[in-house]
């Protein structure tokens, strides 16, 4: 068990509720599972800080080997203040800024995946501007459909992700052609929740493909990045790396580049939970309703995606299971953090925990409503833990604004 009642009982006395609470020994799991089934291909795994960006789960990761992905500036001062080796480090995204790629190029970062043709003169000029040669990796879109939610879609032609192998040549013989410029790596990144390495290889297939072709041209990479997105049962463990390593293994081994894997979910969700209380019960005509103190502000994911996250009591109450909805106090109908719960109905003040919540959870909260944001605690032994972010304050809420 991630979470023991008795040490979860002990976190939320201390810190109160609610609160984000991580298992570092799963997040080693599951990246020593990584590591594992991945052995003969020696990939870097670049940590997709955007699923949880707390510095000390950050800082597991890095002191164990992992690299990290960013995709703004924040996350590359959050990686670097993690202490992740900026040769480790890669950067995504569809808008970076100048001053971005710039701060990217300053730190010394592995390489910058870049996604449209206008990126690609924006890096040339922050590099010639800093005098610099600007290791760059082209996004595909390779039009993969990765049969996820639309919203965590990022493959298709029509997303506004990467650029067709088209108009990658382009950018390659541009980078080839710029004394600014080093072309070093092909990325792509096809969605997030994908539950079958087939999406990978068809992906992998047409970049094999085209990476040949750019060969050919006098254009020899290093690197290839296949992106994160492998995914999570429903609400719970990681998806077997093994399925991936095995399928896309003998493709990437033929191409001979050094892998490189961008995992955010897989590596997190599982690890953690968030612990809300039960604050009242009440009908609304056929519906029963568990009104918790955490709420959408807390875990979007709910709301956003439709996404189900188990929920299980600290203490089971006796009686018969009922169905009910657990919602929070934001002034919203979508406002929810799971729907028809089949459980004996808590009581008022029990803890409940919602699961698979280490990824895409803090990270996605917001002060909406002026709700002050939850405490982040660490599991870090068997009876030991850490608060890793404070609860806000009603202060924390006002504290850039100015009075006029
Ligand atoms: N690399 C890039 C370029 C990405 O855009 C993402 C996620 C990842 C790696 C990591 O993907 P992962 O391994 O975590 O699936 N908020 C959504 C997920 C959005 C994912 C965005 N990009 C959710 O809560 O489901």
């Amino acid at each position: 068990m991630n979470f023991p009642a008795g040490l979860v009982k002990r976190i939320v006395e201390k810190t109160g509720t609610p609160v984000y609470i991580y298992s570092a020994q799963k997040i080693l799991d599951n990246l020593g599972a990584y590591k594992k089934q991945f052995a003969s291909l020696q990939p870097l795994f670049c940590y997709a800080m955007k699923a949880n960006s707390n510095g000390a789960v950050a800082r597991l990761l890095a002191r164990n080997g992992a690299g990290a992905d960013v995709v703004s500036g924040g996350e590359l001062y959050r990686a670097l203040r993690a202490g992740f080796d900026p040769r480790k480090i890669i950067f995504s995204g569809v808008g970076k800024t100048a001053e971005e790629l710039a701060y990217a190029l300053r730190s010394g970062i592995l390489f910058i995946n870049v996604e449209s043709f206008e990126e690609l003169e924006a890096l040339e000029r922050a590099a010639a501007g800093l005098k610099l040669k600007a290791p760059v990796s082209v996004r595909i879109n390779p039009d993969v459909d990765p049969h996820t939610h639309k919203f965590i879609t990022t493959g298709k032609i029509g997303s506004k992700f990467g650029v067709a192998f088209k108009e990658a040549g382009r950018l390659y013989s541009f980078a080839k052609a710029s004394r600014h410029l080093e072309p070093v790596g092909l990325h792509f990144h096809l969605g997030s929740q994908i539950d079958s390495p087939e999406p990978y290889a068809k992906a992998l297939a047409a970049a094999a493909n085209f990476i040949r072709r750019l060969e050919k041209d006098g254009v020899k990479l290093k690197y290839l990045d296949i992106g994160g997105g492998w995914g999570v049962k429903e609400g719970s463990e990681m998806l077997p790396p093994g399925i991936l390593a095995r399928t896309v293994g003998p493709a990437v081994k033929e191409l001979g580049l050094a892998l490189i894997l961008e995992p955010g979910r897989s590596l997190v969700a599982a690890a953690g939970a968030l612990a809300v209380r039960t604050l009242y019960r009440k009908k609304s005509g056929p519906k029963n309703y568990v009104i918790t103190d955490g709420a959408m502000n807390d875990l979007i994911r709910p709301a956003f995606y439709g996404a189900r996250h188990p929920v299980i009591p600290l203490v089971r109450r006796r009686g018969k299971s009922v169905r009910f909805d657990i919602a929070g106090p934001v002034c919203e109908s979508g406002d929810f953090l799971a729907q028809d719960v089949g459980l004996p109905v808590p009581l008022r003040g029990d803890i409940l925990l919602v699961l698979s919540a280490g990824a895409y959870g803090f990270s996605m909260s917001s002060q909406y409503n002026s709700r002050p944001r939850a405490a982040e605690v660490l599991i870090t032994g068997k009876n030991s833990w850490r608060v890793v972010r404070k609860r806000e304050t009603y202060k924390d809420l006002v504290a850039g604004e100015i009075n006029v």
